[in-house]
């Protein structure tokens, strides 16, 4: 969830979504993104919602405070609840993801998962994750998160590198990550996930195939691997200007992409988003797939996004404004905007092409098709999906795949 949030028209005090929202909600799945955003030092590269101690002293009080956390959190699933009226679904997905979730005690986050089960109820095989740093946790909050419901959780490895790690500013030593798998197995979690970072800096080929061994050897069922996005306004992109360290270019990213599908199917993991690999099908991150999907998934915590039934909102920012909101018994809602059949049709482009399955040729307009057509000649897109009504695309297409999206929404 990066931080800069759009414009939108005001979101009422009471959170009311317009009626249309809600019509047919029965037959959608609805998942749960709960943020915390907290982190004990800020990575350089990131652009998150999330605050360290420092970066909050003297800017919310006692309501920006991490002790408060979960209480507030729980103020808005009971809002969640108002909102969404006599909605009958049982909540599919939920995610915990940060900043840095593990930071708070675990006992706050299976208070948060407690208070969806209580005024929403779980569906039986509900997919409950939380991201963790690798540093901030033990074998006894592991066990203490798989008791309380917890059953998939994700660690930010980035690199099994340390030169890596410091250009990164992860706080992390080699090798804590691969123990952290074996450490959540030990608790009982059936799914674990490895993030993994490369094009980063002085990263060289075989410093990102060590990360790859490490992060396969470790055991887990799913990793995700993102190309290094320098964002605008984060320390590394400061250093980067100054020449203190180098840039990394398109087609070092294309070949560590390579490298990683290379060695991921090798070890038996299969793509189904173009930065995600799962062992198998049971392995696939449901709440991602939601997402996705344009499902409706309620964000809760500061600068969260919600989507429900086409309408999109996002909340306030800052943990003392998100928390001052919900005392007061208003929403945190900063803004929203009810999507277009067109802002629709674009969106699902845009995710959809990035999945196994691509996206239905029939949501491309006449210029989209076209291109669509070129695609697939130039092997971008795969023949048999293609004929079947889908693009979706080759290896070579999720290389250039934000550059295919752009032509096929026009
Ligand atoms: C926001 S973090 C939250 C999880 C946890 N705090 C951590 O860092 O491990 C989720 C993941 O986003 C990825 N990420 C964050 N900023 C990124 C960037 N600028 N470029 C690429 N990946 C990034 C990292 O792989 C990270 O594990
Ligand atoms: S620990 Fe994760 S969320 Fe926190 S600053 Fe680092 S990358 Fe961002």
């Amino acid at each position: 969830m990066p931080s800069a949030l759009p414009d939108g028209e005001p979101v009422p005090a009471d959170g009311a979504l317009p009626a249309s929202a809600l019509a047919g909600a029965a037959d959608r799945p609805l998942g749960f993104y709960l943020h915390v955003p907290y982190c004990a030092t800020r990575c350089g590269y990131c652009d998150f919602n999330t605050y360290t101690a420092t970066e909050l002293r003297g800017t919310g009080g006692v309501l920006a405070s991490r002790d408060n956390y979960a209480e507030t959190l729980v103020d808005e699933i009971r809002l969640a609840r108002k909102v969404l009226g006599d909605d009958p679904r049982p909540v599919r997905t939920v995610f915990v993801g940060g900043g840095t979730p593990t930071l708070l005690a675990a006992g706050d986050l299976v208070r948060m998962l407690g208070a969806i089960r209580e005024e929403f109820g779980l569906a039986p095989d509900a997919e409950v994750t939380t991201e963790a740093n690798p540093e901030s946790v033990d074998p006894a909050y592991l066990a203490e998160l798989r008791a309380g419901g917890f059953n998939r959780i994700s660690f930010g490895m980035q690199s099994a590198r340390q030169h890596v790690l410091k250009i990164l500013d992860r706080t992390h030593t080699p090798g804590r990550p691969e123990a952290c798998v074996a450490e959540a197995r030990a608790a009982g979690f059936d799914h674990v996930n490895l993030d993994l970072i490369y094009g980063t800096p002085g990263e060289s080929d075989d410093d990102w195939r060590a990360s790859l061994d490490a992060a396969i050897g470790a055991g887990p069922d799913h990793v995700s691997a993102y190309a290094l996005i320098v964002e605008e306004g984060t320390q590394l992109a400061r250093r980067i200007r100054r020449g203190e360290v180098p840039m990394t270019d398109d087609d070092v990213h294309a070949d560590r992409y390579l490298i990683a599908e290379e060695m991921l199917s090798r070890a038996g993991f299969s793509w189904y988003e173009v930065s995600n690999w799962a062992t198998s099908e049971a392995s696939r991150c449901l709440h991602n797939e939601l997402y996705w999907r344009g499902a409706d998934w309620w964000g809760a915590g500061p600068g969260a996004h919600s989507h429900v039934g086409g309408v999109r909102w996002w909340n306030v920012k800052h943990p003392g404004a998100y928390a001052a909101a919900l005392a007061e018994g208003r929403s945190p809602g900063a803004g929203r905007e009810v999507l277009s059949v067109e802002d629709r049709r674009v969106e699902r482009i845009l995710l959809e092409l990035r999945l196994l399955d691509g996206v239905p040729l029939d949501l491309l307009r006449e210029e989209g098709r076209a291109a669509a057509d070129r695609a697939l000649s130039d092997g971008l897109l795969r023949p048999e999906p293609f004929a079947e009504g889908r693009a979706a695309l080759t290896l070579r297409g999720r290389l250039l795949a934000d550059a295919v999206v752009r032509d096929l929404v026009d």
